[in-house]
């Protein structure tokens, strides 16, 4: 059984004295790059279009708080997949600005480029030629996936970026032993090294989207407020349904996320009542509205949150990550709270 089993993700455990902490510091014990420690290059920019002048962002109202006394754990990364096989929808953009967000929140974050266009790559300013192996020599030459990762301008934030190479993968795994799970092995040794790994998946539902699925522990589904919003969500759902039978039986959808959203339409308003209709409690209540700043801010490398900290779409996406860690942080059980309270 893979190192990740079901209750293996988190484990509580009373902290040791300081004199007997035997946990080595993560900084020191971690075999990737070091990422920049740099301070944020964000800058507020120029002033916000209209377009976000007037859609409200309502807050988001947490429930888990921490146990009486906290508890302290040991994380392996949770793996979350950003897929919908319809292009355009938002995958990378949420990728990319989760990421950010996430990290901004002192998490430790991999950003993986799984579709061949790099464009979540370059959005957190990775244009230039990687040396080193690739996420593509990972997946069919077996590469140590560690030599992948590149550390970004950003703190807290590293990727693994995706080159065009990446598109000749989705063929030859084709023939590959254990085609689909490659990925899931592949990351193993990461899962230590972060406590989230976010990856963006390309606008389909072939072998790379699928080792990705098979090597996640959640998915969240980007939906435009667009007309045929939903179409092709059946077939995700059920090819989620799929993998885990088959392949990955942690697998969980941890929620849809409504993206360009412009309140000011009755389509988008339909678009968000047939969501809700349809998937209910799963879809985020955060939605992301359009934003001229977030198609902006690719161009410039940077995420929403530091190409312009106090637009609208940066706070959404601030908020979305609120709402995804507190879905994917289990709820402590007593038993769990007792074994983790300070001794
Ligand atoms: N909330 C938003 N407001 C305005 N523009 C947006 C928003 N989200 C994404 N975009 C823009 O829409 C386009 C598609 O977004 P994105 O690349 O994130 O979608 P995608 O699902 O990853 O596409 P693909 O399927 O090609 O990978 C991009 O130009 C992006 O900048
Ligand atoms: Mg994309």
């Amino acid at each position: 059984m893979s190192a990740r089993g079901a209750d293996v993700w988190y484990r509580y455990w009373a902290r040791p004295e300081p004199a007997q902490q035997a946990v080595p510091d993560a900084a020191e014990a971690s075999p990737v790059p070091d990422a920049s420690t740099a301070s944020w290059p964000g800058s507020r920019g120029p002033a916000r279009g209209p377009d976000e002048a007037d859609i409200p962002i309502p807050p988001v109202i947490l429930h888990a708080p921490p146990p009486p006394g906290g508890f302290h754990v040991e994380r392996l990364a949770r793996v979350l997949v950003v897929a919908n096989q319809k292009g355009g929808v938002g995958k990378t953009t949420t990728a990319v600005s989760l990421a950010a967000a996430l990290s901004e929140e002192g998490r430790k974050v991999l950003l993986l480029d799984l579709d061949p266009q790099g464009n979540a790559s370059s959005g957190v300013g990775l244009r230039a030629q990687v040396d080193g192996p690739t996420i593509y020599e990972v997946l069919v030459d077996g590469a140590d996936v560690r030599e992948a990762v590149v550390p970004t301008a950003f703190q807290n934030l590293w990727a693994i970026p995706a080159t065009i190479d990446l598109a000749g993968a989705e063929i030859e795994l084709v023939a590959a032993f254990n085609r689909e799970r490659r990925l899931r092995h592949a990351l193993e040794p990461l899962l230590p090294e972060f406590d989230v790994i976010i990856i963006d998946c390309p606008p389909s539902l072939g072998l790379l989207t699928v080792n990705a699925l098979s090597a996640g522990d959640g998915v969240v589904v980007p939906i435009q407020c667009e007309y045929f919003a939903l179409e092709g969500l059946g077939a995700l759902r059920r090819n989620t349904d799929l993998i885990r039978a088959q392949l990955n039986p942690e697998l969980e959808i941890v929620g849809f996320v409504l993206t360009m959203l412009d309140a000011r339409t009755r389509l988008s308003q339909q678009v968000v009542d047939e969501v809700r209709t349809h998937f209910g409690d799963l879809v985020f209540a955060t939605r992301i509205p359009r934003s001229v700043r977030l198609a902006e801010a690719p161009g410039f490398g940077q995420p929403i949150t530091v190409f312009d900290p106090a637009s609208r779409g940066a706070m959404a996406y601030r908020n979305l990550a609120l709402e995804v860690i507190d879905r994917i942080t289990p709820a402590p059980t007593p038993a769990r709270v007792r074994e983790g309270a300070r001794p």
